[in-house]
Parts: C-alpha cells; structure tokens; sequence
C-alpha cells in the first residue's frame, strides 16, 4: 500500500482525465488526495465534476494578471496553502513559467495526446491525421521548462486510419489518456518514479520485449 498523494489538479475545460483520476481515486485504485482543482477559466465544465465530488475548487483568470510568472505565483501560493505534493496538468491550457516549475521541480506532470517528442503543442491529434502517421497515442511526462519537452513516464499507442479526423483520433487517444494519467500518478505516489537526466526509471519493472505493432500488418 502506498502512501497518499496530495495532488493539485489544473484545467482549463472539460476535465474528463481530472474525472478519470476522480474515478481511480474512488475505486482505490490511486492512493491520492485531490487538495484543490484549480481552473484558469470560470466555464470549465471540470469545474461542475470537482463539485459533484465535494472537491475544493479555484477559479484563477489569467487575464486579471499583468504577467504569466504573476499567474504562475499565484498558482503555487494557492497549491503550497493546501499542501500540495504532486501538481496534475490535466488539459490546463497555459504555458508554465519558471515559477511555477521551479517551485514544484520533478513535481508537475503534464498529458498530452501525442506520442512525444513528435507533435507537441497544440492539436496534437490534429497534426497526427494531417501528417498520415500509422500510429500515434499520448504520453504524460514531467514537466520542465521546455513546452512538451519533460521526461516521458508512460505512453500508450492507439492506429491511425486514413479516414481519421482530429475529432476521431482524439477521441481514441482520450480513452487511452484516462488509463495512462491515474496509473502514472499511483506510481508516483508508490515512490517508483526516478528522474535520471531525461530519463524516468520505473522501480520494479519487468522489461517485456514483446509488444511490437504494425501497421498496417504484415499479413
Ligand atoms: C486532453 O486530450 C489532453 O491530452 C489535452 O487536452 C485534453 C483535455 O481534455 N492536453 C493538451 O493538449 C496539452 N497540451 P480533458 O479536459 O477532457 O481532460
């Protein structure tokens, strides 16, 4: 049994993998403590899950900051106040500045629906379909001070078919989003995580060689 994270969920809109962590947190599967949901925008429908699940929530707008390291440390002051261990980027839709990266160094994860380093920034399903790769998937790293550029803790893959839209793809990414995110975060809180240069070591895993797709298959 590992002990329990205090974690600091950010978003920016419709919070299905903050729903996914909720879910995991419930069925114990994830041994953590959401302290606060934190939204930069006032009509994030995350903001109604947190509620639905008595989760303390914030509502910070960016655009009353002059600046985004002012944001930023607002941010950490609300996160530090409710003893925040673990801050969760889930679909929060704004650069970090060093303020924020700093204070909570190796302590920020971030997921995005691409397979990085390929396709980081915005619409990463988008530039997946545009670029006709045959696979593409999401990944939750760390986070530093680089946009998309932290060290990778786990991917999942999902095919990309030729008659694949943004809307298509993301949807079949998002499903593996919402396995990824909890399980990445209960390895953190079970103290598996090392960060080794780029590198994320995973305490106690079994290398497994045999996972090999392709696609289209060879017969
Ligand atoms: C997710 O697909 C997440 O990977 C993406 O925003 C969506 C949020 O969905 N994040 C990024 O693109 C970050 N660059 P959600 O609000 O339903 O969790």
């Amino acid at each position: 049994m590992a002990r329990q994270v205090s974690l600091g969920v950010l978003i920016s809109g419709s919070g299905t993998n903050l729903q996914a962590i909720i879910d995991a947190v419930e069925a114990k599967r994830l041994d953590a403590a959401i302290r606060v949901v934190v939204s930069n925008r006032a009509d994030a429908y995350g903001l109604v899950r947190a509620k639905k699940h008595n989760l303390p929530t914030k509502t910070l707008d960016h655009k009353k900051f002059p600046s985004r390291e002012a944001f930023d440390q607002a941010l950490v002051e609300i996160l530090q106040a409710r003893s925040v261990e673990l801050v969760v980027l889930a679909g929060f839709m704004r650069l970090l500045s060093p303020v924020l990266v700093k204070a909570f160094s190796n302590r920020i994860m971030n997921i995005h629906p691409s397979l990085l380093p390929s396709f980081p920034g915005l619409h990463g399903q988008k530039q997946a379909v545009d670029y006709g790769v045959r696979f593409s998937g999401c990944t939750v790293h760390f986070v530093n001070e680089e946009c998309d550029q932290g060290p990778v803790i786990i991917q999942a893959i999902v095919p990309v078919f030729p008659e694949d839209t943004e809307e298509s793809l993301g949807a079949r990414i998002l499903k593996q989003e919402h396995r990824i995110y909890p399980r990445a975060i209960q390895l953190y809180a079970e103290g598996r995580l090392r960060v080794v240069g780029r590198k994320v070591l995973v305490d106690g895993l079994e290398k497994d060689e045999s996972p090999v797709l392709v696609h289209p298959p060879l017969r």
